[in-house]
């Protein structure tokens, strides 16, 4: 029998308990089932097979060999076509002594929930068990994964998803830190709590040894976006989009554009957010550092620096080390680019980033009418955003929201400019052009954006913006 430990990336299987009132080492004491899968797709071994002899040997000798000073063993057995996977993770905090029980319940739990399956999952408090006849290298699983969710709704949702991610993320961030070791060993686990109002929640999270620390964080952040309420269009967080720009290339670590870089977020981190957007360059040729932002009209101020702050820890992640990207989220985009004050041309609209994204459904009744409205909706809140009475702390907000109903329904919609369109009608044009391509996008669906740098447009059924200061127009 060969043990990898650790050094083979196979399959990634993540955890993220969210817990209201109990501790997470309270836990400790309870060894609930939380969850299995057959997975069928795999077939079912015969009895007295070659596949049967070595899921027995693994089985039989996996809780008797070794310390679980890790909690994580991944181990194969047999020949092609009979070999036999079989992978473990306890919890973060239930290694060693804790582990085995956690494992031998494990092993019973999946015989009797999936007889002869040759594949399986079972998940418990404080140890998940994986066999499977195939073994998936370098691969994150996404598949199987389930959420338990606690029934009771919290009094104030929004709060609750919003603080509630926050702490999920950070937990991410220190879980899958290189630096967080254990010996020699990355830890991979963290958990941590935060008050909430008057409730407590605790949290972990946890990726399976077999990840280097660069994969467990893509994993738990997919794991992190699928957060049930992360979707429902009221908080930001969520990444729309990414674009990293290689043809700008990438800049060294203690290079002076680092230097100038790091000085730029920090100065721009300490202005007011006021308008909620920003254009400006620091440096000269060859190390100038552009970065742009716009926030929605709804959030700027406190919520436009969050969403900033946001925005230049999602590109140091996604675009690492590249000298330009764009980052959207619903609440704010954010651009970082090495064009020099003097080479940026601020007459120009800027499409070449623009991107759609639209709700997969369709609207029922009359598609046709439906577009028309909508359009119509686009196009007043356009003039709108536009009017030179429409200012904001001393500039023209170029932005509108407004809502309106057509037919049975309800649409709600806003229009934006980035605030740093040097003539007005640049605005106007940018959205004129985006709005024609509302049938390309949004022909009938249930909600719809084209989002850009330089000017955007979404429309919902349900209402969006966090204040519901938007008129009712038409
Ligand atoms: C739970 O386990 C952790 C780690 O082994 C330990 O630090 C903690 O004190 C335990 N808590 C309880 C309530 O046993
Ligand atoms: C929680 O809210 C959802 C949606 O608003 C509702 O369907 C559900 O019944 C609520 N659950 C409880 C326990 O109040
Ligand atoms: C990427 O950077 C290059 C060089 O600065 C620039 O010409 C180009 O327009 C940029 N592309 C995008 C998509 O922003
Ligand atoms: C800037 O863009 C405007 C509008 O596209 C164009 O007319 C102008 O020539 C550009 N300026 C430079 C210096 O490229
Ligand atoms: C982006 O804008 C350009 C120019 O208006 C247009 O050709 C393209 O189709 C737009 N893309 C999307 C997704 O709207």
């Amino acid at each position: 029998m060969s043990s990898v430990f650790g050094s083979v990336p196979i399959l990634a299987m993540v955890v993220i308990q969210l817990l209201l009132i109990r501790s997470v080492s309270s836990l400790n004491l309870t060894n609930a089932y939380l969850h299995h899968k057959c997975i069928n797709t795999e077939g079912k071994y015969k009895q007295g097979s070659d596949f049967e002899k070595n899921l027995n040997l693994v089985l039989s000798t996996i809780t008797s060999i070794g310390n679980f000073r890790d909690g994580f063993r991944y181990t194969e057995e047999g020949e092609d076509p009979n070999n036999v996977f079989v992978m473990f993770q306890c919890r973060g905090d239930s290694y060693w002594s804790k582990c085995p029980p956690c494992i031998s319940t494990a092993v019973s739990g999946l015989r009797r929930r999936c007889p002869r399956n040759k594949g399986a999952i079972i998940w418990y408090d404080q140890c998940l068990l994986k066999i499977s006849s195939v073994g998936s290298f370098n691969k994150i699983d996404y598949e199987n994964d389930f959420y338990v969710s606690n029934p009771n709704n919290m009094s104030d949702r929004e709060l609750f998803n919003k603080e509630t991610s926050a702490l999920l993320e950070k937990l991410a961030y220190k879980a899958s830190d290189r630096n967080n070791l254990d010996g020699k060993q990355l830890v991979l686990y963290a958990a941590g709590e935060k008050r909430i109002g008057t409730n407590k929640v605790y949290a972990m999270v946890q990726c399976t040894k077999n990840l280097i620390f660069t994969k467990c964080l893509e994993c738990l952040e997919g794991i992190l976006r699928k957060f049930p309420e992360c979707c429902d269009g009221k908080r930001g967080g969520r990444v729309l989009g990414t674009s990293c720009n290689f043809s700008e290339g990438k800049y060294k670590p203690g290079s002076k554009y680092e230097y100038i870089l790091n000085d730029h977020i920090r100065f721009l981190a300490a202005q007011n957010f006021r308008s909620g957007s920003m254009h400006m360059t620091s440096g000269l040729k060859p190390n100038a550092v552009t970065i742009l932002y716009q926030c929605r009209g709804d959030s700027y101020k406190s919520k436009c620096r969050a969403c900033y702050a946001a925005g230049i820890s999602g590109l140091r992640r996604r675009c690492p080390r590249n000298k330009g990207g764009i980052i959207w989220f619903d609440q704010c985009f954010v651009e970082i680019t090495s064009v020099s004050a003097i080479d940026f041309n601020i007459s120009k609209i800027n499409y070449e980033n623009n991107f759609s994204l639209h709700n997969p459904n369709k609207v029922s009744g009359d598609i046709k009418s439906f577009n028309k409205e909508t359009v119509a909706l686009l196009e007043e809140l356009t003039l709108k955003a536009n009017s030179k009475d429409n200012m904001d702390d001393g500039k023209m907000a170029l932005y509108a929201s407004g809502e309106k109903r057509v037919g049975t329904k309800k649409v709600y919609a806003m229009v934006q400019c980035m605030r740093d369109l040097v003539r007005p009608k640049m605005c106007k044009e940018c959205l004129e052009s985006i709005i024609k391509e509302f049938p390309k996008c949004c022909d009938g669906k249930q909600g719809g954006r084209i989002l850009g740098t330089s000017c955007d447009f979404r429309y919902e059924l349900y209402p969006f913006l966090r204040t519901s200061d938007s008129t009712t127009v038409g």
